[in-house]
């Protein structure tokens, strides 16, 4: 628990310094999330630097201790967040990373185990939904304390998206991109809600003027927005880092907050033996329970599909 809530000291384990896990750290220092920070990288001088420069906002932040350890850190942490391995360039999919990722998580899932970790893995490097399967292969833990940032970043661009569109605040607008993060992603759009109004509903009421093809092109700018940021500046890494600590706060305060992140399947939503995107709630025990929201038929279709997608791409990591 977070001292503000609890006793107990809470530590975080960042593994990759690069711009995402820089950026998670950033944020962490400014939203009073945990008692320690321990930064993690293969490029040892990187970590160093960002804990100095980290160290050096503290007196303008939250209280924290914040440090460039190893693995041996992990022993004591409450959450070992994963951002290591190589990201996209221009032109890229997420599934083109799978084998260059896969064979360093190998390395880091074994070398965070062997320190005698036993808490809550937070998985980020793409391709996500593979890569949180793989950690939970490769570290033995219950399904439940492996997580990964799944849809929770397209369900946080959607949402924004809808908001501008209708000229609403994001915090009224619900609704969820589930399925691969990734190419064959899906929107919700039958339970999407404002208020308490489904979309459809509201928009029939108040924005008579909308068209399908604007909500066609809103669900498509959702979906490649990544490509469009890296395509701009080369990366993509403020909103993930948020979403990060959106689930970090779930886990380390006890919020059980539903979010959709990337869990194993074992039979909700029809399917096993994958890690996909869908709503759970997650508190300190990790996931504790994945919400079978209704789809319609055209939905479930196009999750059937996203599935068998990245059970497809999932084969170099069995053999
Ligand atoms: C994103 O969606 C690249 O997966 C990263 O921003």
């Amino acid at each position: 628990m977070n001292t503000e809530y609890g006793s107990k000291i809470t530590r975080v384990a960042v593994i990759g310094t690069g711009f995402v896990g820089s950026s998670y750290a950033f944020a962490m220092i400014n939203q009073n999330v945990a008692d320690e920070m321990v930064l993690i990288d293969l490029n040892k001088s990187k970590a160093e630097g960002d804990a100095m420069d980290l160290n050096h906002g503290l007196p303008f932040g939250s209280p924290m201790r914040v440090w460039a350890g190893d693995y041996s850190d992990c022993a004591d942490a409450d959450i070992v967040v994963i951002t290591a391995g190589a990201n996209q360039k221009p032109g890229e999919t997420r599934l083109d990373l799978i084998e260059k990722n896969a064979k360093i998580f190998e390395s880091i899932v074994g070398d965070v185990m062997d320190s005698g970790f036993n808490g809550i893995f937070i998985v980020a490097t793409n391709p996500v939904d593979i890569l949180s399967y793989a950690t939970w292969k490769f570290s033995g833990l219950p399904m439940e304390r492996v997580i990964g940032s799944g849809t929770i970043l397209d369900s946080a661009r959607f949402r924004f998206l809808l908001s501008d569109y209708l000229n609403l605040d994001v915090r009224n607008i619900h609704a969820y991109i589930l399925g691969e993060h990734g190419d064959t992603e899906l929107p919700v759009w039958s339970q999407a809600r404002v208020g308490l109004e489904p979309l459809s509903r509201y928009i029939e009421k108040y924005k008579p003027e909308a068209s399908q093809a604007d909500l066609d092109s809103i669900f498509e700018n959702v979906r490649d927005a990544a490509y469009d940021i890296i395509e701009k500046k080369g990366a993509t890494h403020y909103a993930i880092a948020l979403g990060m600590i959106r689930l970090t706060k779930a886990v380390l305060r006890n919020e059980n907050s539903i979010l959709t992140v990337s869990t194993l399947l074992e039979g909700e939503y029809g399917e096993e033996d994958l890690y996909i995107g869908v709503p759970a709630v997650v508190n300190e025990t990790g996931i504790q329970q994945i919400v079978e929201i209704d789809l319609n038929e055209e939905e479930a279709k196009a999750f059937r599909h996203s599935a068998k997608t990245i059970k497809d791409a999932m084969k170099p990591i069995h053999e």
